[in-house]
């Protein structure tokens, strides 16, 4: 083969390489085997010296045109490799797409809190289910059949005589009925009520109920561990006021008014210009449920107490509408991310 046949066969392997090559990687191994120092069509060029004057014309000339034709199909190619990767959007110098991975809803990171509150003050959690008996709901939380405190907590009942739980309190009554004193645990909970649906009201929503059974329990217990959530969860500083109530499972009972953290108490449109805001009831264990559970009311003493989770996240965070809680609105939630 004469030289002059030799780069044109040189060419045309290039060619046709390049043509067939799937990445830059392989393009720059292309490009060093043929353009390189040690490469194929250098080696031509740096024979031309050895040649015939009348030789090194032409090989010359055919040897500057084969390298001439293959840079001009190395730049094609690299265009080619670089524009696929862009659009199969591989393109490497773009800045990452960020991944949204969701967070915890609002509600369930209140409760969260609240139960690392309590949890740092010595409470157990536990839960209970959401479909209760008559008897847990109610009747060992001294609710009697024919009492009218069991008209506002009207709910769904199914089959079997059993009813969504309106509050967290039956869970009160399973510990109280598997557990020795000291028994000290709150207890999270979703609950249901019929409620016509509002700015404050819905027929679902969350509770933390919490008790503590022991020998020589007091109200100043009670109002030493409230005191210590509320300022935990509101505010350093913030004064409580108890007021006397009524639940059926306690006695005495109280609801307790937090001083209304935006205005400290002076009246503003939050606390409706009374300095107050209700947080939550409580009271002492009734000797009644104690009897019924099995505890020696003689012997033992308990607190207990209930707060709404939807209420003191509303009020912390100033949201106006319950229903902002339950529908899902990610432009809403993202705010609590
Ligand atoms: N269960 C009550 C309710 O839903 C709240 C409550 C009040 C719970 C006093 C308690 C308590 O444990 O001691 O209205």
């Amino acid at each position: 083969m004469s030289l002059p046949q030799k780069v044109e066969q040189i060419q045309r392997e290039a060619l046709q390489q390049i043509d067939q090559a799937d990445s830059l990687q392989s393009l720059n191994d292309l490009r060093v085997s043929y353009l390189g120092r040690k490469g194929s069509v250098t080696a031509i060029l740096k024979s031309l010296r050895e040649l015939s004057l009348e030789e090194r014309k032409v090989v010359g000339a055919a040897a500057n045109k084969c390298r001439a034709a293959i840079e001009q199909q190395l730049k094609q190619a690299q265009q080619r490799l670089a524009a696929g990767q862009e659009s199969a959007g591989l393109d490497p110098t773009l800045p990452g797409t960020a991944q949204r991975i969701g967070t915890v809803h609002i509600v369930n990171q209140v409760i969260d809190e609240m139960c690392a509150t309590f949890y740092g003050m010595g409470f157990e959690i536990a839960y209970g289910p959401d479909v209760e008996t008559d008897y847990y709901n109610f009747e060992a939380l001294n609710f009697p059949l024919d009492h009218p405190a069991r008209d506002m907590q009207d709910t769904l009942f199914v089959e079997g005589g059993r009813l969504m739980r309106t509050h967290t309190t039956p869970v009160q009554i399973r510990e109280l009925e598997k557990r020795k004193p000291p028994i000290k645990v709150i207890m999270p909970g979703r609950c249901f009520r019929n409620e016509a649906i509002s700015t404050r009201a819905h027929i679902s929503f969350h509770q933390v109920d919490g008790f503590l059974l022991d020998e020589g329990v007091t109200m100043a217990d009670l109002k030493g561990a409230l005191v210590a959530f509320c300022r935990s969860f509101f505010g350093e500083g913030l004064r409580l006021q108890f007021r006397p109530s009524y639940f059926p499972f306690t006695e005495p009972s109280a609801e307790v008014d937090i001083q209304c953290f935006l205005c400290r108490g002076e009246g503003c449109q939050l606390c409706k210009h009374s300095g107050w805001l209700e947080v939550l009831g409580c009271g002492m264990i009734d000797p009644a449920v104690l009897e019924k559970t099995g505890h020696d009311p003689e012997r033992y003493t308990g607190y207990a107490f209930g707060i709404g989770v939807e209420r003191i996240a509303m009020l912390k965070y100033r949201i106006d509408d319950i229903r902002l809680l339950f529908n899902s609105n990610v432009r809403f939630l993202r705010q609590f991310e």
